[in-house]
């Protein structure tokens, strides 16, 4: 692979970066097209990163069909697909990890210890290997884009850091490879999700602006559907991920992650005012 980045640089191709975990759905499909728009070459890469599982039995069930991904590419004007096996990127003896202190605690950070430093350093080998001119990452994962962030400007990387919108199902559910692993029952109620974070939303616009008001809306939408176990409901700063009591004229971000038929689910929002 970074053999093949070379030879596109030589090229003096630009090259667009998507990383995937694979189980490919519309949501990374937008991220390529993102990539493709802005870029001469595009690369996606295809590993489920173990070191980002704090759960093995998560890791276990992760759903992984490299064919069907390839498949699905091969419709995409995609320039290469690096799907590397674990021992490649993470070989004999390996014991060096980055860690990006102060917005990975909270939030997923405290759901899932580790979780963070094992995505900044798969991220950080990619970005090593390929070295992209472009990387592409979803809005869903709001702290991990954060976090990417933070870590290509502390590190000095060259890569522009590009977010895509959420991509969602027609019921307002974000996509994730994980709502395969929902019942058909569960996959509707966790509409309300997103339904309660437009109802904060809606509020916001309006004029309400304390923090906990906002979450507490959230929080009492989504318990009216008996099926849902909120993990948590946090209004925070998009870049710091620092708690907001009350939102002034920078943008917030309400985060939700809530579990349905034992499934987490992650989802946001950002509050700003309407131009
Ligand atoms: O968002 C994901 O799918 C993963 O966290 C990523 C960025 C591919 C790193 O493994």
């Amino acid at each position: 692979m970074a053999s093949i980045a070379r030879k596109l640089r030589r090229e003096n191709k630009t090259v667009g970066f998507v990383p995937t975990m694979g189980a490919l759905h519309e949501g990374h499909l937008e991220l390529i097209r993102q990539a493709r728009q802005m870029s001469d070459a595009v690369i996606v890469s295809i590993f489920v990163n173990p070191a980002q599982f704090n759960d093995k039995k998560d890791l276990e069930r992760y759903p992984r069909d490299l064919a069907a991904d390839a498949a699905m590419l091969a419709e995409y004007d995609v320039d290469h697909i690096f799907a590397p096996e674990p021992g490649e990127i993470y070989p004999e003896g390996f014991s060096t990890y980055v860690y990006v202190e102060g917005l990975t605690e909270n939030l997923e950070g405290a759901s899932r210890p580790g979780h963070f430093r094992g995505v900044a350093t798969v991220v950080s080998i990619l970005f090593n290997t390929i070295r992209p001119d472009i990387a592409v990452f979803g809005q869903k994962d709001a702290q991990q884009l954060a976090m990417i962030r933070k870590m290509t400007r502390d590190l000095g990387y060259e890569t522009e850091i590009v977010a895509v919108p959420t991509v969602r199902e027609p019921n307002g559910l974000a996509r994730s490879s994980r709502n395969d692993l929902l019942s058909l029952e569960a996959r509707e109620k966790a509409a309300v999700i997103f339904a309660s974070l437009r109802e904060a939303e809606e509020a916001y616009q309006k004029g309400e602006r304390k923090g906990a008001k906002l979450v507490e809306m959230v929080e009492n939408a989504i318990s009216e559907e008996s099926a849902a176990e909120i993990d948590y409901i946090s209004l925070v700063a998009p870049d710091t991920l620092e708690p907001v009591d009350t939102i002034g004229d920078t943008p917030a971000l309400i985060a939700a992650a809530v579990r349905f038929d034992g499934v987490r689910l992650i989802d946001n929002i950002i509050l700003e005012k309407k131009q």
